[in-house]
């Protein structure tokens, strides 16, 4: 079928192309061509989201019947996709919205799709995911699958969490760890999501899924070990209490990627996953996820930018030097 990936050149979108591709769908992209490209036999097509007339101009009478959106972060984004699509032959329109639709995550818990959404008009990541959800709704009903996705990772992350702890550990020595190892932690593999996304679109499935790995499937501290694992490294992964790591400036999921402070780590990832399950988002091991990870960062020397004006994440060398001077 034909199928639309609005987006598509980074990471998440990237692997959604190759998926739909590989189950032998005839696939354009959207972007405005500034970041990456899509692979052979993709038919690219350029164009920046936030113009209505934009989309229209692109396409030039291409009707697509199955969408795949990775790459709404506006108001504008939401409305012009509904206004060009809207009216087209869509059969299913997956949308990739985040945990962070909910009003009440971080930190939640949030046992189920039923807990209440945003429903503010500022231009916050999740009151814009939140409103996206309900415009596009709206234009594609019965047909309109939102997966509200919690931690992605894998090869091509842009965002570059796991990659930073991937790195620091492959290069040695000692490691400033949050002593808080046994912390749960949910993600899910960026390959696991995208291939699910287009199934999702072409089921034509509807309504919201929240799209992450099971609660309880690993812990901090698992996965760190793994980073040291895979990368061969005889880091010496040394725990710092969190009150030391506070005092110190070290900001949680920021400086030291994937850590939450006590008071949100126990409900972040105690997410129910039900109705992702029965809709078949699968959840690979995660030491397969870490290992293609660094098979990836060795493999590729291009680092696209982080997207949506994120900071870079990781320890500064200054800060990890002052809290391994007293140990
Ligand atoms: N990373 C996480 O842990 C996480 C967690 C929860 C949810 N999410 C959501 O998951 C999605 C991740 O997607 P991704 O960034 O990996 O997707 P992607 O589709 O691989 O990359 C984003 C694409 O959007 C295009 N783009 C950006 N601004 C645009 C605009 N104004 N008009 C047209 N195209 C535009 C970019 O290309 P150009 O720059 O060339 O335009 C790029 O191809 C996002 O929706 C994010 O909010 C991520």
């Amino acid at each position: 079928m034909r199928l639309l990936v609005l987006g598509g050149t980074a990471f998440l979108g990237r692997h959604v192309t190759t998926a739909a591709l590989d189950r032998g769908h005839e696939v354009a992209t959207f972007t405005r061509g500034v970041t990456g490209r899509p692979p052979d036999g993709v038919r690219a097509l350029h164009g920046d989201r936030d113009d209505p007339d934009a989309l229209p101009r692109a396409l030039d009478g291409w009707v697509p019947e199955l969408v795949v959106d990775t790459s709404c972060q506006t108001r504008a984004a939401a409305g012009n996709a509904a206004a060009a699509l809207g009216g087209a032959g869509v059969r299913g329109y997956a949308f990739v919205s985040s945990l962070n639709a909910y009003s009440t995550w971080p930190p939640g818990p949030v046992p189920d799709e039923r807990q209440p959404t945003w429903d503010t008009d500022d231009d916050e990541y999740g009151p814009v995911k939140a409103h996206a959800e309900r415009v596009l709704g709206a234009a594609f009903a019965g047909r309109f699958l939102t997966a509200r996705a919690g931690l992605i990772v894998g090869p091509h992350d842009n965002v570059r969490r796991l990659p930073w702890w991937l790195e620091r550990i492959a290069r040695g020595g000692r490691v400033v760890v949050p002593d808080a190892l046994d912390q749960p932690i949910a993600l899910v593999d960026v390959r696991d999501l995208a291939g699910w996304l287009v199934a999702m679109a072409e089921q034509g499935a509807d309504g919201p899924a929240n799209a992450t790995g099971p609660a309880g499937m690993a812990t901090l501290g698992e996965l760190l070990r793994t980073c040291r694992e895979v990368t061969g490294s005889d880091a010496d992964l040394v725990p710092v209490p969190e009150e030391e790591l506070l005092a110190a400036g070290v900001e949680p999921w920021l400086h030291l990627p994937l850590w939450l402070p006590r008071e949100m780590a126990g409900t972040a990832w105690d997410v129910g996953t039900a109705r992702a399950r029965e809709l078949g988002l699968p959840s690979r091991p995660v030491r397969e996820t870490v290992a293609d990870t660094w098979a990836w960062l060795q493999r590729d020397p291009v680092r696209l930018p982080i997207p949506h004006g994120l900071p870079e994440p990781g320890l500064p060398a200054d800060l990890e030097a002052a809290l391994l001077a007293s140990r």
